[in-house]
């Protein structure tokens, strides 16, 4: 049983998850009123918003006009309070799923004149605070967690902060950014360095809204007190690369597939995959479409079906630029022919799940050999896969990833029998729309 192959355009991928929370958050940071268009209307970022809304700020969200999936492509339209207008939250902050908004909030708490607590799903209860906690309180903050710090629940007791120096010590540009935003309101100037060149989204973003911030090489540094300065009125979100990836990988392996997708934020610390893919033979074309002064690089991407070749080792450099691309990329590498491993990503095992177990494991659903390592994976990839119980297809855990289930929703395009997911809900995580897309491409 094959199921079809992917055709025609998309001609807008919801908006940039990561630069979605940033845009909601140096939004309700400014003095001015503030449209987000193209906006990620999804569980993760609902949290960012519903948390600064609880914090006495007023976002409104209606729908993109004329978008065919415009349920979750939004706008939202922020009245800043400035850089100390947030208020005390009546109750505690219910993060979800979301690990960029509790890190980035935790960050943009503790400098505040007020107590805060924040929370999370089972899945963010067990992913690791203290890379976030340890340096903010080299800052000055107040912040405990269970575990003595190293989960949530945190309870964050505000306190007035100083800029500092700190270089990453894991690559996270969660934690980079939860720094960069306690540094807006700390004494001095914060400098953070980034031997890890994660996703630079909060730097891009703290120049486009006027913060008095620089950077040079690794380094990169905000000072502290400066009111946001900018003359614009709206900023849109490029369509979400990572959401874009499913698709890409989906016609590289369904035969006959031809798409094109618009507007897809290409920014080089997030790209990695196209690299990899493009060593493997993939049939990729990038357009740049950029407009003058934005503040993203954005691209129309045509992908055509590939015979794949293994990708070799993946280590090293690519790992920070594809981190969130894993779940997708295995899938890519399972249907290319012969071994490809991935080494040196150990921070894939406090994802959303554990994505080497995960991943693994779903794997061998779809019948393809896989290898779990300490900081990766080993696959054997071949052209047929023969799922563990033929035409009957098999079952296969998520653990409520929502980068898990979309990759196995494009591996049926390789199977030989339908894989049953046991949670698919978690994909409005960060793509709601998924399946009405995946609708509109699929030829049978
Ligand atoms: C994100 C950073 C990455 C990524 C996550 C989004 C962000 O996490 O995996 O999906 O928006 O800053 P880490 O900072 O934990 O690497």
């Amino acid at each position: 049983m094959r199921h079809g192959s992917l055709y025609g355009t998309v001609r807008q991928t919801p908006g940039d998850k990561s630069m979605t929370h940033r845009a909601l958050i140096l939004s309700a940071l400014s003095e001015k009123k503030v449209r987000i268009s193209n906006a990620l209307y999804s569980e993760d970022c609902k949290r960012t918003a519903d948390a600064l809304c609880a914090m006495g700020i007023e976002i409104q969200q209606q729908s993109m006009p004329g978008c065919p999936t415009d349920e979750f492509l939004g706008i939202f339209d922020v009245q800043g309070k400035g850089l100390n207008g947030l208020a005390e939250p009546e109750n505690i902050i219910d993060c979800g799923n979301s690990g960029t908004t509790m890190r980035l909030l935790t960050g943009l708490l503790s400098g505040r004149s007020f107590v805060s607590k924040l929370t999370g799903d089972a899945s963010l209860r067990r992913r690791p605070m203290r890379r976030v906690i340890d340096p903010l309180q080299e800052m000055g903050a107040d912040i405990d967690g269970r575990k003595g710090g190293a989960f949530a629940p945190l309870g964050i007791r505000g306190k007035p902060l100083a800029g500092m120096e700190y270089t990453l010590p894991v690559a996270s540009a969660q934690v980079k950014s939860a720094l960069l935003l306690a540094g807006l309101t700390a004494k001095g100037t914060t400098v953070i360095t980034d031997p890890f060149g994660t996703r630079d989204h909060t730097e891009r973003m703290l120049q486009y809204f006027g913060a008095k911030f620089s950077s040079e090489g690794e380094a990169c540094s905000i000072e502290g007190g400066y009111p946001l300065q900018f003359e614009w009125k709206e900023i849109a979100i490029p369509g979400d690369f990572s959401s874009a990836a499913f698709f890409i990988v989906g016609a590289l392996i369904a035969k006959g597939s031809e798409i094109t997708i618009n507007n897809v934020g290409v920014n080089p610390t997030r790209t990695g995959l196209l690299d990899v893919l493009e060593k493997m033979g993939a049939d990729i074309k990038i357009v740049p479409n950029d407009k003058k002064d934005f503040y993203e690089p954005v691209a129309d991407i045509t992908v055509r079906f590939s015979e794949l070749k293994r990708a070799g080792v993946v280590e090293g450099a690519l790992i920070p630029r594809m981190i969130d691309e894993f779940p997708i990329f295995c899938i890519a590498a399972a249907a290319a022919e012969g071994e490809t491993l991935i080494r040196g990503a150990k921070e894939l095992r406090v994802k959303e799940s554990d994505r080497i177990t995960t991943m693994v494991k779903a794997l061998s659903v779809l019948g393809v050999d896989a290898e779990e390592l300490p900081d990766g994976i080993k696959i054997m990839g071949t052209k047929e896969w023969k799922t563990q119980r033929g035409r009957d297809g098999g079952k296969c855990a998520t653990q409520g990833d929502h980068r898990v289930a979309m990759a196995m929703k494009i591996a049926q395009f390789r199977t030989d029998g339908t894989i049953h997911l046991d949670d698919e809900t978690c994909i409005n995580t960060s793509f709601p729309s998924f399946q009405a897309t995946l609708d509109s491409l699929l030829v049978r």
